[in-house]
This record gives C-alpha cells, structure tokens and sequence, in this order.
C-alpha cells in the first residue's frame, strides 16, 4: 500500500495543516479500505521496479525525464520496462526514465503548452490539480515553479505509476492522494491555482464540481478548466446517449459560451476563454505503452468530425476565471 506521510509533513507548513486529520479519513475511506482488484499486482510491478539513482531531471521539457551520468545496464533497463509495462495501459505523459520513454496514449505536452501562456505564474503557488491522472502536469506545474503540487485522482492504478515516476525524480513536493474532488475537505480555500482538466464532462453535477473546485481555492486564486464543448452559443448543451466517443460516462457538454455562464452563475469572475482545440489523432493514439483502442477507433471512419455515435468530435476548450476576495 502507498503511504502519505510525507504529503502530511509538507502540510505542516501550510494552511491545509488543521485538515490533516479529514485528508486521513478520506484516504482511508477511499483507498486503503477499498482496494481496487488489481492493487497487488500493481503493488507488485511497483516493488520490481530497480533502485537506480537519477544524477538529474528535467521537468520543464516536454517530456518529463529522470536521468544518470552512466547509462544502466540492459539488464535493468529490461528489469525497468518489465516493472512499467505491470502498469499498462499508460494514458497521460510522456515520461522518459534513462534509456525508456514512456510513449503514452496522449501527447499531454501538447494541452500544458496550449494553457502555458495564459495562466497566471505559477512561481511559488500552491496548487491542485483535481483528475490529474499518471500525474504528468503536476510534474509540470512544480517544473513551472510550484512549491506545493497536490493531484488528486481515484485511480488507483495511475496512484502507481506516479509513484513509479517519482521514485526517479527525487524528492519534489508533489504529491497524488487517491481522492475525488467530492472528497476533499469542505471550503479548504488553501490553493492559488486549482486545474481540472477532462474531468467536468464526466460529472453528473457539473455545478457542484465547479463549487468543489472554488471552494478549494484562496480568494483570489485562479481556475484553470479543460473540458469538452460543442460548437455553438448560450443555452446550447449535448447531453449525450449511453456512449460518446466509446465512453460511457460522459453528461454535459456545453458550448464555450455557455461554459462562461456557469463559470459567473456559480460565482466565478473574469471567467475567460484561452483555447479551442479539435483533439487529433496526432494526440490521442494507440502506443505501446497503451495497446487498447483509441480515438481513431472512436470516430466514424469515414468523417473525423465525428464521433462513431454521430455526435461532434470531441472539441477542447481551455477556461480560466478567479475566485473573488
Ligand atoms: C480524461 S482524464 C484527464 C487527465 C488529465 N487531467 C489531463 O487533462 O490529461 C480524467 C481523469 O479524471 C479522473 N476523475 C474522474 N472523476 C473525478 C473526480 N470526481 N475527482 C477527481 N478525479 C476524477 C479520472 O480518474 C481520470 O484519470
């Protein structure tokens, strides 16, 4: 089991300090009394993984690296690629650890630098990033200068591979708590920036995420928001059937400009739209790092602007809005 102590040192220093003792209960509650199926195979690919002492990393390039002056023997290099590929399918990077790189399904590269320019300086902030999958823009966000990176994301299985990644990278204080956003402590109002990237779509209530996600910032902070749209203006909403893009758990999907109305309606201001982009098959491909389908399977062969259901293709857009005093 992964343990959190060292995330509970580093709240010491912080205003989350007082919460320490809702973080433990809703980690218990979450994970270590609710094991998912494969923990101990995870588990086991974790602990197979080589002790190898990274002489430096990077975590301002696009892909986040861990590297040692001597290069590893192919024995353990095979030993490392064995471990890692105990944890397919590997979805959000991409990461290189010495002579691998972890190709991933996505070029998440690709979305940090469509927001890079637009968010407020991260230098010195606190920061959540709520849905944060392996864990490869919290590595980002600490390389843009955070001094606190926290992502929550109840995959258990992406719970190890961070944890794979940052074995390697040495001690950062960024840390990834198996949590949804639902359970993090009521009006924690502790962080400077919170992200949730591809995570509104998949809830329900799309306005109690975004009250989550307001009430977890300091007033002030600013709301970095990717989600899917839809072409089109006020009061225009897709709420798909069972299946969009193959996946079942999608709910709204609004158009930017509706997504500016929520973002005011649930208290957010100077709610801005930063980017629009049209997810490729270029981005989101099938790698060996994650041999199941992917968006290419997912759209109707004969029409790329669609999905194999009929709906639009799955569009990006990048919001960001503040918190107010
Ligand atoms: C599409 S991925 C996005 C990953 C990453 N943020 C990115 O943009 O590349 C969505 C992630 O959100 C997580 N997720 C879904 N519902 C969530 C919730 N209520 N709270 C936190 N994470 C959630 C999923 O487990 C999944 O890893």
């Amino acid at each position: 089991m992964i343990h959190f102590n060292e995330f509970y040192a580093a709240l010491q220093h912080t205003a989350l300090a007082p919460r320490s003792a809702e973080f433990k209960a809703a980690i218990a509650a979450r994970y270590e009394q609710r094991l998912q199926g494969d923990h101990a195979r995870w588990q086991q690919a974790f602990d197979d993984l080589p002790a190898i002492t990274a002489s430096d990393c990077s975590l301002t390039t696009d892909t986040v690296t861990a590297c040692s002056e001597q290069p590893l023997s192919a024995n353990t290099t095979e030993q490392l690629r064995q471990a890692l590929i105990g944890l397919h399918p590997w979805r959000k990077g991409p990461f290189r650890l010495f002579d691998l790189t972890i190709d991933t399904e996505w070029r998440s590269d690709w979305k940090w630098r469509r927001l890079q320019a637009h968010i407020a300086s991260l230098d010195k902030r606190k920061v959540l990033d709520v849905g944060c999958g392996s864990g490869y823009h919290c590595w980002r966000m600490r390389g843009a200068g955070a001094s606190l990176v926290v992502g929550i994301d109840p995959s258990q299985k992406f719970l190890f591979q961070f944890h794979a990644i940052k074995k390697y990278l040495g001690p950062h204080p960024v840390f990834y708590l198996p949590l949804r956003s639902e359970d993090l402590p009521v009006d924690c109002q502790a962080f400077d920036t919170v992200f949730s990237m591809g995570v509104l779509y998949h809830r329900r209530s799309p306005f109690d995420h975004l009250e989550e996600l307001k009430r977890a910032l300091k007033p002030g902070g600013e709301l970095v928001l990717e989600t899917l749209v839809i072409e089109g203006g006020r009061n225009q909403v897709l709420v798909p059937g069972e299946r969009y893009a193959q996946m079942r758990n999608v709910w709204y999907i609004p158009s930017a400009e509706e997504l500016l109305h929520w973002l005011r309606r649930a208290g957010f201001e100077h709610a801005r739209l930063v980017d629009v982009n049209q997810t490729t098959t270029e981005e989101q491909r099938t790698t060996e790092w994650m041999r199941f389908h992917s968006l290419t399977n997912f759209l109707d062969p004969h029409d790329h602007n669609r999905t194999i259901e009929g709906y639009p293709a799955p569009l990006r857009a990048t919001l960001i809005a503040r918190r107010p005093h």
